[in-house]
């Protein structure tokens, strides 16, 4: 393999919208490799490794030791994650998620019926689907959903901000977004505590009033699902309009037997997972890949590359229907799993069994330009504009 002249930044918009190359390179080439800055950030690419590292949390801690606007449990250890995550776990019940299927279809359905002819699918689809899920989960009135993104991308820019990157005016302008974004929240908590109903935020309610989350603890928690919530979703979601759009008989496969889409929707977390970028910090000396590694080291965990390892899945850059993808970490491992995997996984199962019956054909729109996401932050892998052709019947 030729060494490219940057084989991996942070800040390369290249490596944001196509970051594989650079993840093979780095898998064979460099598996513990030392991104320079103040402080430097330890990249590591391999399956075994990204595995152990999102297991050991004793050895690799989620608190990174800095302070960000919104202190989510993402960034937290034992015991306040045990303690936090017990409140979460409560309220996302297999259960719970089953009763949503209905509701979800209906949104879909709704947001689908828009899809003919030429369309940009992010603003139509990808993004309202899964805004509206979370708000409803969350109690926030419609009339909000709109501005729920940009609010959304701001405070996750705010805390990236408050690690030492981007400047002072794009931070001062994070930070508005997300004092607006906890406004909303704050009204939301106010009305559920008055008037409990069936959903997540009166369930995270119930733990306050018992006593076992603070408020500022509830705020960040109904932050923290807010974004983790929609984003990481719309992008699975235009990720797999996408690759529809370009695989014509992967769409053909799936319009013959939608009791396959299940399986489509895993492999495309394990090929194309949105959260690239994970952090950890080492609690002390280690080594990785064979090489060693300092106490308080920052590490930059890359599921996206895990997931293509050939160490561990033969032919990992081939999107194939029949593959056991289990295991894939695009929603990641150990304590930190997401909680919200089931959520994530319906909502996509449930866009495309809709979308795939409505239409005949998803074609790429010659006229316009796709925009992945990239630029400042960009830890995600998803689209910013997807313009495609939907042929109805
Ligand atoms: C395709 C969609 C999604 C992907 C790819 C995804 C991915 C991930 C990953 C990789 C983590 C682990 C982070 C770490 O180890 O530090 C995580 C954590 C988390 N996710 Fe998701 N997620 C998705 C959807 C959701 C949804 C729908 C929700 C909730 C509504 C959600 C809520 C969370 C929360 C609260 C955490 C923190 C868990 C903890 O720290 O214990 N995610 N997600």
């Amino acid at each position: 393999m030729s060494e490219p002249r940057q084989p991996f930044t942070l800040m390369d918009p290249a490596i944001h919208a196509d970051p594989y190359p650079a993840y093979a390179w780095l898998r064979e080439k460099a598996p513990l490799y030392r991104i320079d800055g103040t402080p430097p950030v330890y990249a590591i690419s391999r399956q075994a490794d990204v595995d152990r590292v999102m297991r050991d949390h004793q050895t690799f801690a989620s608190d990174l030791g800095m302070h960000v606007p919104l202190m989510s449990m993402v960034m937290m250890d034992r015991p306040e994650h045990t303690r936090l995550r017990s409140t979460i776990n409560k309220a996302f019940t297999p259960r719970a998620m089953q009763h949503l299927e209905p509701r979800i279809r209906a949104l879909a359905a709704d947001f689908a019926s828009a899809l003919v002819g030429r369309c940009e699918f992010v603003a139509a689809f990808a993004n309202p689907l899964p805004v509206t899920v979370i708000c409803e989960l969350l109690g926030v009135p419609l009339s909000q959903r709109d501005r729920m993104n940009r609010y959304a991308r701001d405070a996750l820019l705010a805390s990236f901000a408050a690690t030492g990157m981007g400047s002072d005016e794009l931070r001062a302008e994070a930070e508005q977004g997300l004092t607006a974004l906890m406004d909303i929240l704050d009204g939301a908590i106010q009305a559920h505590i008055e008037r409990p109903r069936e959903n997540i935020i009166s369930a995270l309610v119930r733990d306050e009033a018992a006593g076992l989350v603070s408020r500022t603890e509830l705020r960040h928690l109904c932050a923290l699902l807010l974004i983790a919530g929609h984003e990481t979703t719309a992008n699975l979601i235009a990720n797999g309009a996408h690759h529809l759009s370009r695989h014509p008989q992967i769409l053909r496969a799936l319009k013959a037997e939608p009791g396959r889409i299940a399986q489509f929707v895993d492999e495309l977390a394990r090929m194309a997972p949105p959260l690239q970028r994970i952090m950890r910090r080492s609690t002390c000396a280690t080594e990785i890949a064979g090489q060693p590694l300092p106490t308080g080291s920052l590490i930059l965990v890359l599921p996206g590359s895990a997931n293509r390892d050939v160490e561990r899945w033969p032919d990992p850059d081939r999107f194939d229907l029949e593959r056991n993808c289990r295991g894939h970490l695009g929603f990641g491992t150990g304590i930190h799993v997401c909680p919200g995997s089931a959520l994530a996984r319906l909502e996509t199962r449930i866009a495309f069994e809709v979308l795939l019956d409505s239409v005949d054909d998803i074609r790429p729109d010659p006229e316009r330009q796709a925009l992945p996401i990239v630029g400042y932050g960009a830890g995600s892998l998803g689209w910013n504009s997807l313009p495609l052709i939907f042929d109805t019947p």
